[in-house]
């Protein structure tokens, strides 16, 4: 039989997926499984997406062109403005999800053997589109114990080498639900700019946060040449399905580089981008009303949290997401517990090992993500539950730390 490629044999499988068939079974047993683990909204996206689809006239329906139908890039145009930013369109390309976004930006910028610089933990698909697009990651170490905040400089700038091509950020962060400010940002761009290096932004989760207001790293004026920004229209607008987001950035080069890429694989559905154009258009009042409502479950999430007895947590200024540091020795195991030697009244709970979110060996083997995507009864619920399946692998497991 031929071989496949080292990449496909080494290509990352992603922590989320990985325990479906446990929750499978689960549920063939009768047991209901919350799921806390993955970053899919219950929430519907805005009023206006469905009728703009339907509003469809034509009687074929043709590839979109590469850079985006004229109205949706236009959108975003219109969308940016709100923060203040005054992109072009031609600075903005539209592509599937702020998945391709991130490959785009990467392949625009490097070549295969560069390297990009990336606080861990983070968003664990960016191992896979490095091993696609052959760079390397290296890890620049959050503690959850120093609220996941900006190390020092020097620690930073020593892990730049002459194959750095860039450093990823991902701001308000998935999986710490943390913000970096515009100060941490400047930081970052003094030293992009030192480096001649670019600044690869996922701003996915950007009005997703819990206080003060929505940053983009292209509102700090030294941003304009290093910095690249990935966005998505799935988490704002609830519409992961839709697999809109787009690339967004003032460097002329890059996007002529991504608008070729962008070429290559021709266009991004021609029926979502219109659906989103009335979003993009007046995107505040949708926005601001999820925010407020991934505020009241992150409460939920972390009052819960803090009464049960060993785990260590902060507080989430964004995104829907937070690391716990349980008082287990492997959280894989406990996960696995919790699908298969646990239920309470024929309930559990799914949530997300956090070890795959970093790249250094042993980090986050007693930490898990929780997504906030269930509504607060069943997320206080869910709460519940996880409190009662930690005291009963306690009971039963020595590898519980107390
Ligand atoms: C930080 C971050 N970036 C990008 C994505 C990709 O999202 P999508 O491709 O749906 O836009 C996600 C999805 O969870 C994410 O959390």
């Amino acid at each position: 039989m031929p071989k496949i490629s080292r990449r496909g044999q080494n290509i990352f499988s992603s922590p989320i997926r990985k325990f479906l068939p446990l929750v499978l079974e689960a549920e063939k047993r009768g047991i209901k499984v919350f799921k806390i683990n993955v970053g899919d909204p219950d929430i519907a996206p805005p009023a206006s997406f469905f009728p703009a689809i339907r509003s469809y006239q034509k009687k074929i329906l043709p590839y979109a062109p590469s850079p985006g139908i004229k109205e949706h890039t236009a959108a975003w145009v219109k969308y940016y403005r709100g923060f203040g930013l005054k992109l072009k369109p031609a600075d903005i390309i539209p592509t599937m999800g702020g998945a391709e976004a991130i490959l785009l930006a990467i392949t625009a910028v490097a070549d295969p053997g560069d390297e990009f610089l990336i606080f861990e933990p983070f968003y664990a698909s960016y191992k896979g589109f490095a091993t696609m697009s052959g760079v390397k990651l290296t890890p620049v170490t959050l503690k959850v114990e120093n609220n996941f905040a900006l190390p020092p400089i020097k620690e930073i700038k020593s892990k730049i080498n002459r194959r750095t091509r860039g450093i990823i950020i991902i701001n308000p962060n998935n999986p710490t639900g943390m913000l970096w400010a515009k100060k941490d940002l400047a930081v970052l761009v003094k030293i992009a700019r030192e480096h001649n290096i670019f600044i690869i932004s996922d701003e996915t989760y950007r009005e997703i946060i819990f206080q003060g207001k929505p940053v983009s790293i292209l509102q700090l004026p030294r941003a304009k040449d290093c910095a690249i920004v990935v966005d998505s229209a799935s988490k704002r607008f609830s519409c992961p399905g839709a697999r809109i987001g787009c690339v967004a950035s003032y460097n002329k080069e890059a996007m002529r580089s991504i608008l070729k890429f962008a070429m290559t694989r021709l266009s991004v559905p021609t029926l979502e981008q219109i659906g989103l154009v009335p979003a993009l258009s007046n995107a505040g009042p949708y926005t601001k009303k999820i925010a407020a409502e991934y505020k009241k479950r992150r409460d939920v999430v972390l009052n819960a949290l803090k009464k049960m007895p060993g785990v260590v947590c902060r507080e989430p200024q964004g995104a829907f997401y937070i690391i716990a540091k349980l008082p287990v020795k492997n959280a894989e195991d406990f996960v696995k517990f919790m699908l298969t030697g646990f239920n309470y009244n024929k309930n559990t709970v799914m949530v997300t090992p956090a070890e795959d979110f970093y790249i250094t060996k042993g980090l986050g083997r007693d930490e898990v993500r929780i997504a906030f995507v269930l509504n607060i009864k069943e997320l206080k619920e869910a709460m519940e539950i996880l409190a009662k399946g930690l005291a009963a692998y306690h009971r039963k497991s020595d590898s519980y730390k107390f």
